[in-house]
């Protein structure tokens, strides 16, 4: 009998506790109706970048600057620089998403936010999505992407001649695209999509097929996670000719010279990811910005900053009936 009511005395306890750290940022909540300090704000830099480059660093000062007192968080898959600017091409994204989940959870100040803010750079936009379906511990308030590639990539970019990273990365690919070794290993392969080859990528792919719940037995979290966000924000760049397809910005699917909007798609009609419902609330987002893949201006990053991020109340306060409905599109 003793062991047996000690167990249950632990058990309790155990719920107690994981009731209490399960809800510190409901608790925190009414607090923080009133307090101005902005959400913390995590960016996801792209292929190519590291944590600490210069213009990242930038950028988030810049995301400071609009909105005082901003905790900007990088996502690095390594602590040295280096490391994190090879991980952009090598590794498996199964493995990549999950330590920024885990990161992001065990950070002293985001975890306790109510929410966060996300803020992705060409890939790290299709990846900062994949946390909000994933994990989304804490939960992203808005999630802003530049030039990502939702839908994919039908080509892979070429490297530069002395983008040693890149070319030993694209050597892989002697493997072909959908084998496992490749698909374990170059993290662009992990989101190539052609429609030409949909059964392979349906078979095979390591990373887009199962975000975008294309395969026929469906995750409903992810679905879940991306109608609960406040904004998804969708910039396309005009002129972009390093992601091919620009359009994948936007969910749209190219196939041949055909382009198929989210809107006129199963993956938006079927809801398999939660857009539908996210658009029919006024929280889907398309923009355009003139010239090439991220080529970004602090003019064009400010007003960014200051529509989607900043204190939890401001947003509430201004989200009038005039910013719902379609009018972006
Ligand atoms: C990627 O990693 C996950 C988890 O570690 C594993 O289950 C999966 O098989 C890996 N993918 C490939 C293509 O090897
Ligand atoms: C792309 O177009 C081809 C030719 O029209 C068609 O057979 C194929 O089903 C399309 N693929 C997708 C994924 O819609
Ligand atoms: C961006 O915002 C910051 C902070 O408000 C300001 O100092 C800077 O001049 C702005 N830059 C542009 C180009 O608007």
């Amino acid at each position: 009998m003793a062991p047996h009511r000690q167990l249950k005395k632990l058990f309790t306890a155990g719920l107690l506790l994981t009731g209490a750290l399960a809800n510190p940022l409901k608790r925190r909540t009414d607090d923080d109706e009133d307090d101005d300090t902005p959400l913390p704000l995590v960016i996801w830099h792209g292929l190519g970048d590291s944590y600490a480059a210069d213009g990242l660093r930038g950028v988030g000062e810049l995301a400071e600057a609009v909105n005082p007192g901003t905790l900007v968080y990088y996502v690095r898959m390594a602590d040295d620089a280096s490391g994190d600017q090879s991980a952009t091409f090598f590794g498996n994204l199964t493995d990549h998403i999950a330590k920024a989940c885990a990161d992001i959870a065990a950070h002293p100040i985001l975890s306790t936010a109510p929410a966060i803010d996300a803020l992705g750079f060409s890939q790290g936009g299709q990846f900062l999505r994949a946390y909000v379906q994933r994990c989304n511990n804490p939960p992203v308030r808005s999630l802003v992407t530049f030039g990502s590639q939702h839908n994919g990539i039908t080509a892979f970019r070429e490297c530069g001649t002395t983008d040693w990273i890149c070319r030993g990365a694209m050597a892989l690919l002697k493997g072909g695209t959908w084998s496992t070794f490749v698909q374990s290993r170059l993290v662009p392969a992990q989101y190539f999509r052609d429609p030409a080859q949909y059964d392979k990528y349906l078979e095979s792919s390591n990373f887009l097929a199962d975000i975008n719940n294309e395969r026929p037995i469906k995750n409903y979290n992810y679905n879940k996670n991306i109608a609960k966000l406040e904004n998804l924000a969708l910039y396309m760049f005009e002129d972009d000719t390093t992601a091919i397809p620009k359009e994948s910005a936007w969910f749209e699917e190219v196939n041949g010279t055909e382009i198929i909007p989210l809107r006129a798609r199963r993956l938006y009609s079927e809801d398999w990811i939660g857009l539908r419902e996210l658009d029919r609330k006024g929280g889907l987002k398309f923009k355009t910005i003139p010239g090439e893949h991220m080529k970004l201006t602090d003019k064009i990053l400010n007003e960014t900053f200051a529509e989607f991020f900043g204190p939890l109340k401001l947003k509430k306060a201004d989200k009038g009936p005039t910013r719902l409905g379609d009018g972006d599109l």
